[in-house]
């Protein structure tokens, strides 16, 4: 198929085009390259030698991005430009409205000036907010607690009513939980700008040396270990849950969310042993304070996902390990390095 991509050299983007590419869709990326790096791209041709052209724009500019998808008439879209720091969110409420929801109708004007009516969009778990039960399913109250999760939210919603309103229009909103790992061959991998947010980002940064110990945000969660439980997914399972979204997209008649996860939870102990293990010494961690707006445990009924999608995880908590170390001891400066 001929695959438009939104922020397609991030982490989750970049490595969604090594499988497309690599099952031969034709695909063009769209990246503002604000929260990420051409390099990227170029590491993606050099790992499927395939073709893939890219353009510098927001996806703000409406003028812009309809003359990209007007000449290059995509089948589908997958959406995956945003902002995603939830603390920021918080400073930058406005920007993220404009970035995320704004930037979402402007998508949906070009690919209505293109003649698209398929995207898969990229969401997240977030969107449930507080578990009122476990695992969440899809019908799982939508309340977020942030404005990112709004923002989030928000976008599903666009989407669902623009791909209910007229024949001919499907909407697959993938919620992710929590995306992890990296390439095998550690060309590609997550590259956060600044202090890593996230656990594994962050522990890795700690093997390499970039930092100096782990913070383990809360011992005394209702969790086996006392410490947050996240379901925790391989980013190159989610990448292939994408590929399966096009097949599913493409005669989709209206918006479908799908769960992206594994179904099983690990703890952040249980994922610093995990990483410590494969880095071979125990990295140093010490026990803080909860951080705000946490939840002690999040996991995915991922059941949909593999009823209508044909698709499940493969990959273990000691690939997610292996694939990061490998990325981060080859790029302990990400793709600036
Ligand atoms: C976070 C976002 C979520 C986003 C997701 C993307 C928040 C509140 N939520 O989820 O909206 O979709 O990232 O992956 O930021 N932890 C530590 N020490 C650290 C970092 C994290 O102990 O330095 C713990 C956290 O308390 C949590 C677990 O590790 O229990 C995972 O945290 P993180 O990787 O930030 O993901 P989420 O908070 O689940």
């Amino acid at each position: 198929m001929r695959v438009l991509v939104t922020g397609g050299a991030g982490f989750i983007g970049s490595h969604t085009l090594v499988e497309l590419l690599g099952q031969g869709h034709h695909c063009c990326v769209v990246d503002s390259f604000a929260t990420s790096s051409p390099e990227a791209l170029a590491r993606v041709r050099e790992l499927t030698n395939a073709p893939l052209d890219a353009h510098e724009a927001d996806i703000r500019d409406t003028a812009r991005l309809t003359g990209i998808a007007e000449e290059f008439r995509p089948e589908a879209v997958i959406h995956f430009a945003g902002l995603k720091a939830v603390g920021e969110s918080a400073e930058r409420p406005v920007d993220y409205y404009e970035v995320n929801v704004g930037g979402t109708l402007s998508l949906i004007r070009a690919m209505e000036a293109a003649g698209c009516g398929r995207v898969i969009f990229s969401s997240s778990a977030t969107v449930y907010g507080d578990p009122e039960y476990l695992p969440f399913d899809e019908a799982h109250p939508l309340k977020p607690i942030n404005v990112y999760g709004q923002t989030k939210a928000m976008a599903e919603r666009v989407l669902s009513d623009w791909a209910g309103a007229a024949p001919g229009r499907g909407a697959v909103l993938l919620r992710y939980f929590n995306p992890v790992g990296a390439h095998a061959s550690g060309r590609i991998g997550e590259d956060p700008a600044g202090i890593p947010s996230n656990l594994m980002p962050f522990l890795a940064q700690v093997a390499s040396g970039e930092r100096e110990r782990l913070s383990i945000f809360g011992d005394d969660y209702d969790t086996p270990d006392g410490t947050g439980v996240r379901d925790y997914i391989h980013v190159v399972d989610l990448a292939r849950a994408h590929v399966a979204a096009l097949g599913r997209v493409a005669a989709l008649e209206g918006a479908e969310p799908i769960n992206v996860g594994t179904g099983r939870g690990y703890s952040v102990k249980e994922m610093h042993a995990a990483f410590s293990k494969v880095v071979g010494r125990e990295l140093p961690y010490e026990i803080a304070p909860r951080r705000a707006g946490d939840i002690a445990t999040s996991v995915a009924d991922p059941s949909r996902a593999r009823e209508r999608l044909g698709w499940e995880a493969a990959h273990g908590i000691e690939d997610m390990a292996k694939s990061i170390w490998a990325w981060q001891s080859a790029n302990p400066r990400g793709y600036r390095g």
